[in-house]
């Protein structure tokens, strides 16, 4: 039984074969309808969220499928203390499989060792986010055109955001990727990832001004800043506006750059940005339904 924690619990022929088939699913929609007929999803969202959870419970519906689960921990017994391993245990004689968001990094893998079903990481504290990594590179994939040989920037809380940590994992495994970080000092990529580059030997820069770097980017992800993550008010209202991406400077953009942002969206994109071609946003929202769609099936061996 397969789990999918981090974005390296998928190997690239995996990726490879779950970007396929989300691509054949959005082709022929009709003939996956009823490929999860009698089989239920259960969504263990202890933390909030709009686009992962709705994507996957719209993913287990397009596929035939039934769902349950919560939204919130605080209708669960885990009021009362109940653990996330007991929690899943339960839940696993339930359902035929688990994404599972926590607040607390490693709470899916602990769900992991208890569970009877695959169990996906569906956001856990600043750690990782898989399957929004699988709609990135979806989006990139269908957009851009290939995963191979561009330069992109990640741009904002790059300490806190678990969207960039799943997918500089992932990217890693690619050829010809050069990596530009923009951030604030106090919001800087983690050392044990700039470590792993240098070891790896993938270059990478890592700069403070947009301004400067935006001629080089074939790709820019852009990210807010996570409030729940600061310990401090202060901190996050001095940080949360640091970057705003205006028209003004995607005139210093490439033609065919890309903007990527896994949202939620607070400031850091200007709502002017939305009607610009250039503006991937919404249609990541979109891919995440099918590559959830295509990720499903594969877990479940119905691929
Ligand atoms: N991209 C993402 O994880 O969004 P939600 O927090 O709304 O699920």
């Amino acid at each position: 039984m397969k789990h999918v924690i981090d974005s390296t619990d998928l190997t690239v022929e995996e990726i490879d074969g779950i970007l396929k088939l989300a691509q054949d699913i959005i082709d022929d929609k009709e003939a996956y309808s009823e490929a999860c007929k009698g089989k239920k999803l259960a969504t263990l969202f202890f933390e909030p969220s709009t686009r992962t959870r709705l994507s996957f419970e719209s993913a287990m519906m397009e596929l035939g499928g039934n769902v349950l689960g919560f939204s919130s921990a605080d209708s669960t017994s885990a009021t009362k203390g109940e653990s996330v391993g007991d929690t899943t245990r339960v839940v696993s004689c339930y359902a035929d499989i688990i994404a599972m968001r926590h607040p607390k990094e490693g709470a899916p893998m602990v769900a992991a060792e208890k569970s009877l079903i695959p169990v996906i990481n569906a956001g856990d504290g600043g750690h990782q986010h898989p399957t929004q990594t699988l709609a990135d590179l979806q989006t990139i994939r269908s957009l851009h055109g290939d995963l191979n040989n561009f330069t992109i920037g990640l741009c904002g809380d790059l300490k806190f955001g678990r969207t960039v940590h799943s997918l500089i994992n992932a990217l890693v495994r690619y050829e010809g990727i050069k990596f530009i970080f923009i951030s604030p000092e106090e919001l800087k990529i983690p050392d044990y990832v700039t470590d792993m580059l240098r070891e790896k030997g993938i270059p990478f820069q890592e700069v403070i001004r947009l301004e400067d770097v935006m001629p080089k980017l074939d790709l820019l992800y852009m990210t807010r800043v996570q409030k729940e993550r600061f310990f401090n008010e202060e901190d996050y209202v001095r940080l949360k506006d640091f970057y705003v991406l205006t028209p003004e400077k995607m005139e210093l953009a490439k033609p065919d750059m890309l903007v990527l942002h896994p949202l939620p969206r607070i400031n850091e994109i200007s709502v002017e940005i939305d009607d610009d071609p250039r503006a991937a946003y919404f249609k990541q929202a979109q891919f995440a339904v099918y590559v959830r769609m295509a990720l499903i099936l594969t877990l479940l061996g119905l691929a």
